[in-house]
């Protein structure tokens, strides 16, 4: 096989930071464990607006829909709030994921021993949380049309979103979600707003359908969205994957977030159809933002970002074994009290920098050779 090709957006923030620290963990697998990647940055969101005029070039957009694996920081800063709409820093991110067709995204929460004390929620509500939220992340209300601000022959203006999904579109993230299940505790829930929206009725028909004729052995659930929200920080364990529609998702996952402690650790891929390689199309970023508050400050906790790596490990090179060390790796290093600032109350002592939560990762993974 070639030299699997990865393309870095970093983006804007402290996504260039937290990605700095996981160039450094594809160096190290370069280096110890002679897996060479061929490496190629770019520019999107905010950055790629101050340069370009636009938060993703067609040039950008046509390099990663080659690469193996897209790795992407964060995007959006106070900077480009009032820029006009179809130049926002997140219609770059949402460019990539309609045209590379990114349509399962999935968000695992998972809850580290060293951090249970840490999350809102009492411990042993948290302690031992393994879930993986699937959001579909190509359609519904974040692209369906119309869409847009008109005006009304009253004087009024109206804003329309409309969501919208198709049959196949639900049955091809359902059955993303049945595979992922027979790979954990073979349990799915879905969510949707069946009791007062048609696309939640079909939702919930559709994914059904796929159950009964192809994956009957998964157990299946059903909830509303609202109540799924509830019982996410109620009783979360009682989840092991729950499958959603793109709005629904966006919300369900920073709350399962915060259940793990901090935003600061929960990565994702984006996942589509297999390419020629039998590689799926793919994307990995973490779920949290750009934080512009300490940007540039070397306080972001790298975590998140790394993690996600460790996803493209799993997902884009199926190299489990090697995703299970990096991870173990993040683990140990928590175990130990390594903390950045997101992760320590205002009286837990100081917390360490952004480099220094690398160097203590590539030191465990140093060790664990
Ligand atoms: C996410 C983010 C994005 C979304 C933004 C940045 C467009 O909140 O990935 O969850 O809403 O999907
Ligand atoms: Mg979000």
């Amino acid at each position: 096989m070639n030299t699997p090709s990865l393309l870095i957006l970093a983006g804007d923030g402290i996504g260039p930071e937290v990605m700095g620290e996981v160039k450094r963990i594809i160096t190290w697998y370069g280096e110890k464990r002679d897996m060479e990647f061929d490496v190629s940055e770019d520019l999107v969101g905010g950055a790629a607006y101050d340069a370009h005029g636009t938060p993703l070039t067609d040039a950008t957009m046509a390099k990663a829909q080659e690469v193996d694996a897209v790795l992407l920081g964060a995007v959006g800063g106070p900077a480009y709030d009032n820029l006009d709409f179809s130049v926002k820093p997140e219609r770059g991110l949402l460019r990539l994921r309609k045209e590379m067709d990114l349509f399962s995204n999935l968000r695992p929460a998972q809850c580290f021993d060293a951090l249970a004390d840490f999350s809102s929620l009492k411990k042993d509500i948290v302690a031992g949380l393994d879930i993986m939220i699937v959001r579909e992340l190509t359609s519904g209300s974040y692209f369906g049309e119309p869409r847009g601000i008109f005006d009304l022959p009253n004087g009024e203006r109206e804003g329309i979103n409309t969501q919208r999904y198709t049959t196949s579109e639900i049955r091809r993230v359902a059955r993303s979600a049945f595979e992922l299940a027979r790979k954990r505790n073979n349990k799915v829930c879905s969510m949707e707003k069946a009791n007062v929206m048609e696309s939640g009725i079909l939702w919930r028909e559709e994914v059904t359908w796929v159950h009964e004729n192809e994956y009957p052995d998964v157990e299946l659930s059903h909830m509303y969205a609202d109540a799924g929200a509830m019982q996410l920080v109620r009783w979360p364990k009682q989840f092991d994957v729950i499958v959603t529609d793109n709005l629904f998702g966006d919300l369900l996952s920073d709350t399962a977030a915060m259940l793990t402690g901090s935003l600061g650790m929960l990565p994702s891929a984006s996942l589509g159809v297999p390419m020629e390689n039998g590689r799926p199309k793919a994307m990995y970023e973490p779920v949290h933002g750009s934080a512009p508050d300490i940007a540039g400050e070397s306080k972001a906790n790298p975590i998140a970002c790394i993690l996600s790596f460790a996803m493209a490990l799993r997902y884009s090179f199926n190299d489990g074994a090697e995703a299970d060390r990096l991870e173990a790796a993040v683990e140990k290093v928590l175990a130990d009290g390594a903390r950045t600032a997101d992760l320590l109350g205002p009286e837990d002592g100081t917390p360490i920098s952004t480099t220094a939560m690398g160097d203590a990762i590539l030191a465990e993974l140093d060790a664990s050779l």
